[in-house]
């Protein structure tokens, strides 16, 4: 079956942070949303489907998670990644953001460093700083238009920390990390004992050559330290129904976090989540193959536009996220500049490359998870605003990469 992903959607008025609370996150409502990371796609029917036979039923009291749920992850995980899970490692969460805090708050103590490899996804220093730990930084190193880890770096900030969050495929640079990369970073979270946190999210939006490699596949050291966390939220567009996926090998570890989350009394399950999480492992597989496709074209699509009309912007080669990163630098704006420049000038909604801390500056972050029609709209304003801002100005800068 061919799914369309052109056909629109109209998600104002339905709640949605994304296109209904523009106002109070950028000071005005008539912008064309690009920013927080969901996708404007209806679901296919097989998961509508499923939501709407239990909704039928008409009681929604305490849920135990079935068995059927649990066959679905492990089927779906050793048919994508060759990863045998077993069934007692998996435990779920209201979202991976809350697992990271449980994680933090459990296996670190106050005042204990976190490392964190930024420009990264900014609710991690957010949770580092709420939860009284340091924030340490093993910032990202942007070589040749790719984002490479620095080892040395790591290596010695790993001295004063307690946990390293990996971020895997990358929020905002879009890598996927290699094996040897993952390895590289597990000996050193071996070498000095961290926990890690890998925050696999968007494990399933990968772009062909690249693939995914969970870091629990590294072998006993990693598994004896590391919590790996996953979810359908963003590869079948859940997130309202937060459900996330844990898995952890170890069982001195499971045995921590499973005893604080049950502290918290949180035990219980969403009933549409599981409902819907199931449904999506057993039977989204196609309809995510042809989303990968649709968005791989729509990252063409702004790479080319960009090439030809958006002077000073260059769009790097995304291996995976339906996130892009654009290096705006060329166009010699200040950050705020830039702000201002997309938002009131050409009417778009993105992130700001500086939220997602140090390296960020002169970047933003697009969301291209949406129609191609919404995308070409979107170009359309950015080229006419630079148009304008060049004819004012005189010229764009021009930076050598
Ligand atoms: C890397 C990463 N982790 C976590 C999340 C959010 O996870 P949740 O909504 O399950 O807390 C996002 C959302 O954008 C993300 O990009």
């Amino acid at each position: 079956m061919r799914y369309d992903f052109d056909i629109s959607v109209d998600r104002r008025n339905t709640s949605c942070l994304k296109w209904d609370y523009l106002d109070s996150t950028f000071g005005r409502d008539d912008l064309i949303s690009m920013w927080i990371a969901d996708m404007d796609f209806r679901l296919p029917d097989s998961i509508l489907d499923a939501i709407c036979e239990r909704a039928g039923h008409g009681v929604f009291g305490y849920t135990v998670i079935p068995d059927s749920f649990y066959r679905a992850v492990e089927t779906w995980f050793a048919n994508r990644y060759g990863f045998e899970i077993q069934r007692e490692w998996i435990v779920t969460t209201p979202g991976v953001v809350p697992a990271l805090n449980f994680a933090m708050q459990h296996f670190t103590a106050e005042g204990e460093g976190v490392i964190i490899q930024p420009p990264v996804y900014h609710p991690f220093e957010e949770s580092i700083r709420n939860n009284g730990r340091t924030t340490v930084e093993n910032p990202l190193v942007l070589r040749n238009g790719r984002y490479c880890i620095d080892f040395d770096d790591l290596d010695s900030r790993a001295a004063d920390a307690r946990m390293l969050v990996i971020c895997n495929p990358h929020n905002p640079v879009a890598r996927v990390w290699s094996r040897d990369e993952l390895k590289g970073m597990m000996d050193i979270a071996e070498k000095h004992d961290l926990i890690v946190f890998s925050d696999e999210i968007h494990s399933d939006i990968v772009f062909r050559p690249h693939r995914h490699f969970p870091t629990l596949l590294l072998g006993d050291a990693a598994r004896s330290r590391t919590i790996a966390a996953y979810a359908t939220s963003k590869t079948f567009n859940l997130a309202g129904l937060q459900l996330s996926v844990i898995i952890i090998a170890d069982p001195w570890l499971r045995a921590g976090y499973t005893s604080f989350i049950r502290n918290l009394h949180l035990t219980g399950s969403n009933i549409f989540g599981i409902v819907a999480t199931q449904t999506a492992y057993e039977q989204g597989g196609e309809w995510l193959s042809q989303l990968l496709s649709y968005l791989w074209d729509n990252y063409l699509f702004v790479s080319e536009y960009a090439h030809e009309h958006l002077s000073g912007v260059r769009v790097l080669e995304p291996e995976g996220t339906f996130l892009l990163w654009l290096d705006c630098r060329g166009t010699g704006m200040s950050d705020e500049q830039l702000s201002e420049f997309f938002i009131h000038k050409a009417g778009v909604g993105m992130n700001n490359g500086a939220m997602f801390g140090t390296g960020g500056d002169g970047f933003m972050r697009m969301n291209i998870a949406t129609t191609r029609a919404n995308l070409g709209a979107a170009l359309e304003c950015i080229r006419d605003a630079l148009g304008e801002r060049s004819s004012e100005t005189g010229s764009t800068a021009a930076v050598s990469y």
